[in-house]
């Protein structure tokens, strides 16, 4: 299912967006003004959120992907960052130093694991003792919402409702998330949820296009090409015209700190 990260046509998948207001005030809320030096990314697809904590002041962060063509326009994309080091690794078998980081984050990457607990073991060895854990991902309380003019994504299961029983098998609940957390070395601080805008398109053609690549939405490549375009018509048809789409997004956010 995941494949589709590691096709050069794909690299700009995860570099096309910014970072919403409302993530970085939530990521400073839960920092809570701890001191974080340095900062590991993991499954950083085209760094957008490498960049944004070195917007918050982080110093030295690491991104890191499986997928080299990733890695390469994460590269490009935070061209002006030297503050942020690419490197290739799995995240279940980090390639990063123990106890070195103070803050780790991994938005949208756990429902690409098959299992939690390699992973946030190998979190706990690179932190130091104190330092956070930040996930970000969609339960499926979150996929579940219903679709409107700004949660696109809830259309996508009224049109082709098959999409769910995918969701559902690669999607932790929340509880299967706190315990994994607790029983690899932290303790859960807290769990937010977050309405984040993905993008602003000025028209609902520029939202048609983006929907036909596909871009930064896994799920759409359950879907073939002829099965995406009733989607994109599906769309269209509940969209005003001449109007602005804001498109937004739930998620669930875990803080965990490593005791
Ligand atoms: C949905 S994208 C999210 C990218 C970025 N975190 C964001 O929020 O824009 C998931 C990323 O995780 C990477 N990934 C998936 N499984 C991985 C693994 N086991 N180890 C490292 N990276 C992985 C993919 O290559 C992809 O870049």
């Amino acid at each position: 299912m995941a494949n589709h990260f590691h096709h050069e046509r794909n690299k700009n998948s995860y570099t096309t967006r910014v970072a919403d207001e409302q993530w970085t005030t939530l990521i400073k809320e839960l920092l809570n003004g701890q001191l974080i030096q340095r900062a590991a990314d993991i499954g950083c697809g085209g760094g957008i959120y490498s960049k944004a904590l070195c917007n918050l002041g982080v110093p030295k962060v690491v991104g890191v992907d499986y997928s080299k063509p990733m890695l390469a326009a994460a590269s490009e994309n935070c061209r002006n960052y030297p503050q942020i080091q690419f490197i290739h690794g799995d995240a279940n078998a980090l390639n990063i130093a123990s106890n070195k980081m103070d803050l780790v984050i991994e938005r949208a990457l756990i429902h690409h694991l098959s299992e939690l607990k390699s992973c946030f073991t190998e979190v706990n060895r690179v932190l130091k003792k104190g330092g956070v854990l930040i996930i970000q991902d969609r339960t499926m309380e979150d996929i579940y919402k219903i679709g409107d003019e700004e949660h696109i994504r809830g259309w996508f299961f009224t049109c082709f409702p098959q999409l769910k029983e995918i969701e559902n098998a690669r999607r932790f609940a929340s509880n299967e998330v706190r315990t994994t957390i607790e029983e690899t070395g932290f303790k859960i601080v807290e769990e937010r949820k977050l309405l984040e805008t993905r993008r602003v398109y000025k028209t609902k053609e520029a939202l048609e296009e983006d929907l036909r690549q596909r871009t930064g939405r896994s799920i759409l490549y359950e879907l073939s090409d002829s099965q995406l375009q009733l989607l994109v018509e599906y769309i269209s048809r509940r969209l005003p015209m001449d109007k602005e789409i804001r498109e937004k997004d739930y998620w669930t956010v875990w803080k965990a700190v490593k005791v």
